[in-house]
């Protein structure tokens, strides 16, 4: 099974986020989970739960509204949450195992400082990690309008060697729910990450 990095920012999306927590878990990876001050305090606004950014309960995260996950495995992953200013965690160096770094939501401040490799957080760092790695990076911003200032840093992340996979979901597949859009967009984060998840139809009447 594979080791992720999670990154959640203070951008609007939460619920993606929560969501691919619960689908990477349930599929038997592991997860190392990192949580900006933003991003506590939009888990309040947008699905009401009210951590610190130091103690963030993960049980709660993945029980939050928690669905089931197509051909979930026998035994979930493991989740350790590591706070912003640990930079003695395993994903602050390169030496230590991971299969991919996402984060999402990404917020327009977190896109500038890895675009532009100002490692002055955990996140940071980890991102800047995994483009000096060559490993994948995927970042899912949320903004809208996009200014001169964000496109041309999507720009830079992508010349870098990071997946730039916007809070963009399509509606081809006829979605019934806002559970079907949140599906939708992770699972094209998952289809990224190369793992063989099928939570919506697909183009084509696969899945
Ligand atoms: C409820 C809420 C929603 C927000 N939505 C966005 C957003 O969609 N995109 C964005 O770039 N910033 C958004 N922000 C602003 C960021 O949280 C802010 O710029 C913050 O400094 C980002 O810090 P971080 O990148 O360390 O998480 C939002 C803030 C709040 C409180």
């Amino acid at each position: 099974m594979a080791t992720y990095v999670l990154a959640m920012t203070g951008a609007s999306g939460a619920p993606y986020a929560l969501r691919l927590l619960q689908v990477l878990h349930a599929s038997g990876h592991n997860i190392h989970l990192l949580m900006s001050y933003a991003a506590t305090r939009v888990l309040v606004e947008e699905v009401g739960l009210d951590f610190s950014a130091d103690q963030i309960d993960v049980p709660q995260l993945l029980n939050y509204k928690a669905r089931p996950v197509p051909n979930a495995a026998a035994n979930p992953g493991w989740v350790k949450h590591h706070t912003l200013t640990n930079f003695s965690a395993p994903v602050a160096s390169g030496s230590a195992r991971s299969d991919g770094m996402i984060i999402c939501p990404c917020s327009m401040g977190t896109l500038a400082a890895v675009a532009q490799g100002m490692s002055t957080n955990l996140i940071h760092r980890a991102a800047d990690v995994h483009l000096k790695e060559r490993r994948k990076l995927i970042v899912v911003p949320r903004e809208t309008p996009l200014g001169r200032v964000h496109l041309e840093n999507m720009l830079h992340l992508t010349d870098a060697g990071g997946i730039v996979l916007p809070a963009m979901p399509g509606f081809y597949h006829r979605p019934q729910s806002l559970d079907d859009l949140i599906d939708f967009l992770v699972n094209r984060i998952c289809d990224h990450l190369g793992l063989d998840i099928s939570l919506t139809s697909r183009w084509g009447g696969e899945g």
